[in-house]
């Protein structure tokens, strides 16, 4: 069975391993063989080359596998079109440039790398992480003691929520971990460090949700571990404020623009639990996520229990949005 077929057959599938490949077809009989020939047949953009992504390695002395120093995106491909890119690449030589991390490439050489390596994978909707590490050095914190910056790109298939949360809405809980605090680690960096959201996702996961809403160090709502967080209250859109210990996530700049041109008004302000127990509706955004609806939180339903009219309607523009 050629690694080609085999791809044709995965890309079908409509996803990668989270869809089991085709389970109960004879594609599910030798599970480890086709993954193996997946993982061949993608192509990884490593140290300036494409290559197979078995081949695809960084030095065990790399500072982003050490200490978690680097930064990374994570990007959509909507019908071959790389979405929002300009946005993400900003962004990436933003939080390069908050940790004094040069990147070895210029934002359009970056932009190149990307288009190649989401052609080179043939995704038409798909996902790319884009990652940057410090590079390799010795066993040490100092940032003088490295070289080489390495710029990854991988290309793939995403699922991030089960499709029936879409239609339904989601349940959450508040984390105790607080988000990280700006004077600490800004959470404005999509550094590779990414412990404190992970911290926070166990205790979403232990109490049986998909996501987890973190509060900042006031205990004000910052946003969820993976995801910005909205509520519409008297037909108000709502959102933490940048400098409320949140990542300035690009969806949610996109649904505030969509918002603002549907006629909804929109505020960045300090929000609490209880706001967001008190909201008609809410809802969460993210490159992954895209929008998804909060039904309830911390056991508290929120307004009618079911995804609301604004939440609805923003779904609907940002979906044509991807299209265009
Ligand atoms: C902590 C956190 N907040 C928010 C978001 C949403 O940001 P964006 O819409 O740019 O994907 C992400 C996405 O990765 C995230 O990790």
């Amino acid at each position: 069975m050629g690694a080609e077929f085999l791809r044709i057959q995965l890309r079908r599938a409509g996803g990668w391993i989270c869809e089991s490949i085709c389970p109960g077809s004879e594609f599910s009989i030798n599970h480890s063989i086709q993954l193996r020939a997946f993982f061949m047949s993608r192509k990884v953009y490593v140290a300036g080359n494409l290559v197979p992504a078995e081949q695809a390695t960084v030095s065990v002395f790399d500072h982003g596998l050490l200490y978690g120093d680097g930064i990374f995106e994570g990007i959509r491909v909507y019908g071959g079109r790389v979405f929002l890119h300009r946005e993400h690449i900003d962004r990436l030589y933003e939080s390069a440039l908050a940790i004094r991390l040069e990147i070895p490439m210029t934002h359009s050489e970056m932009i190149k790398a990307v288009e190649d390596t989401v052609k080179a994978n043939d995704i038409i909707d798909g996902y790319v992480r884009l990652v940057v590490t410090r590079g390799s050095g010795s066993l040490g914190l100092d940032i003088r003691r490295t070289s080489d910056p390495q710029v990854i790109i991988i290309a793939d298939t995403i699922s991030l929520y089960p499709a029936e949360l879409y239609e339904t809405g989601m349940r959450l809980v508040t984390a105790a971990t607080i988000r990280n605090h700006p004077g600490a680690l800004s959470p404005r960096v999509k550094s590779l460090n990414y412990l404190n959201n992970i911290m926070a996702k166990i205790e979403g996961t232990d109490a049986g949700t998909v996501e987890a809403l973190m509060l900042n160090h006031n205990g004000e709502v910052a946003e969820c571990t993976g995801d910005n967080i909205f509520i519409v209250k008297q037909g108000v859109l709502k959102t933490p404020q940048p400098d409320s210990g949140i990542l300035a996530g690009i969806t949610r700049n996109a649904v505030m623009k969509l918002a603002v041109a549907a006629g909804v008004t929109v505020q960045e302000c300090v929000l609490t639990r209880h706001d967001i127990f008190t909201a008609d509706e809410c809802f969460l955004t993210g490159t992954a996520a895209e929008v998804i609806a909060v039904i309830s939180l911390d056991g508290r339903q929120i307004g009618a229990g079911t995804p609301g009219s604004i939440t609805k309607d923003l779904l609907n523009r940002f979906r044509k949005l991807t299209q265009t």
